[in-house]
């Protein structure tokens, strides 16, 4: 199949692309390079830049390649910017978006797969959280994220777009050549990992007076190319609706710090600091709909081997993206 994948350049969407690629798919990123790098496009996509902005832009890209798949990963991703410029999430977000959505629907475009995230739920009442948990988002992040969801329904109903919205739990982990390079840094692997190269002085546990076992926040890691599976079979199939993706386990923040230290070797200073405006005390996914529908069978159950992955992305590449 031939899949744009609209913000390949980044985290997920470069692992992605990967994975298809070496499944046999073709693959036209298209990102604006805002957020994304330049050598986090895979060398065998054709790349396009542009900004999902440009209405003609992404239409002179779907008429010049013609998808019949599309995967979109283009978003800002940070909750707590979200808290101070809202806006800024809407218009990119849901806005540009439509853009993409547009040249779609006028393009012949079959399937396309959404990235959204837990971020849907706001503070869930029942863990493990499932699709049926109600979607009250407590950020205009996670906001944005559910409007283009609903708007992707629409787009089903009217112009038979059929769609598959994937909500994430924490992402984490590389792909053979791609990793987590964000800037600035604000998940909590990648910032421990900073701590432990000795490139931040400390790491800031935000709360530790949570109500979990102890005190600190509790969160699903999923490792990235267990993402970049559950999209190739979204891709491939007719199911149309949303689909929870993590690992089903809970770690706390500080056991995701000892096993950075364990991992690396490194010793780093731990600060405790106040809660973070927003985080839910504990964040687990219940992904059997994934699993039962989609056929996904995540293959990294293991913690450590999640964060020994992400630690081996940062040892090749010291620098990130940067040359
Ligand atoms: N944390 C710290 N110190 C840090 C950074 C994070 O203690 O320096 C804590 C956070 O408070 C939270 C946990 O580590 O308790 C994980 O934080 P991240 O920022 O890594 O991830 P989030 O769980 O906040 O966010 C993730 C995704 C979002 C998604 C959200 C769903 O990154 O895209 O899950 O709630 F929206």
């Amino acid at each position: 199949m031939k899949v744009l994948v609209a913000g390949g350049a980044g985290f997920i969407g470069s692992c992605t692309s990967e994975y298809l690629l070496d499944n046999g798919h073709e693959v036209v990123v298209f990102d604006s390079l805002v957020k994304g790098h330049r050598d986090a496009v895979d060398p065998r996509a054709d790349f396009v830049q542009g900004d999902l902005g440009d209405a003609l832009a992404i239409e002179r890209a779907m008429v010049a390649h013609r998808p019949e798949g599309i995967i979109h990963f283009a978003a800002f991703i940070e909750v707590g910017e979200s808290m101070v410029d809202p806006g800024k999430y809407f218009r990119n977000n849901v806005a540009c978006g439509l853009n993409l959505l547009e040249a779609a629907a006028h393009n012949d475009v079959r399937k396309i797969v959404f990235s959204s995230t837990a971020a849907v739920y706001g503070m869930p009442k029942t863990i493990p959280i499932s699709e049926r948990e109600p979607t009250i988002p407590v950020n205009p992040y996670g906001e944005s994220k559910l409007m283009f969801e609903r708007i992707l329904r629409w787009y089903h109903e009217i112009h038979g777009l059929q769609y598959t919205a994937l909500r994430y739990f924490n992402a984490a982990g590389c792909s053979p050549n791609f990793g987590e390079d964000h800037n600035p840094e604000s998940h909590l692997i990648p910032i421990i990992m900073q701590a432990a190269e000795g490139k931040r002085e400390s790491i800031k546990i935000f709360g530790t007076d949570y109500p979990t076992p102890d005190g600190t926040c509790i969160r699903d890691y999923v490792h990235v190319l267990d993402l970049a599976q559950a999209h190739l079979l979204a891709l491939e199939s007719h199911e149309v609706g949303a689909f929870n993706l993590g690992s089903g386990a809970g770690h706390s923040v500080r056991s995701i710090i000892d096993t950075v230290r364990e991992i690396s070797g490194q010793e780093f200073r731990v600060d405790e600091a106040a809660r973070r405006s927003g985080d839910p005390p504990r964040l687990i996914s219940d992904s059997a709909a994934a699993r039962a529908t989609l056929g996904w069978k995540p293959k990294f159950d293991d913690i450590h081997e999640i964060v020994e992955s992400a630690w081996r992305w940062r040892c090749d590449h010291p620098k990130g993206y940067a040359r």
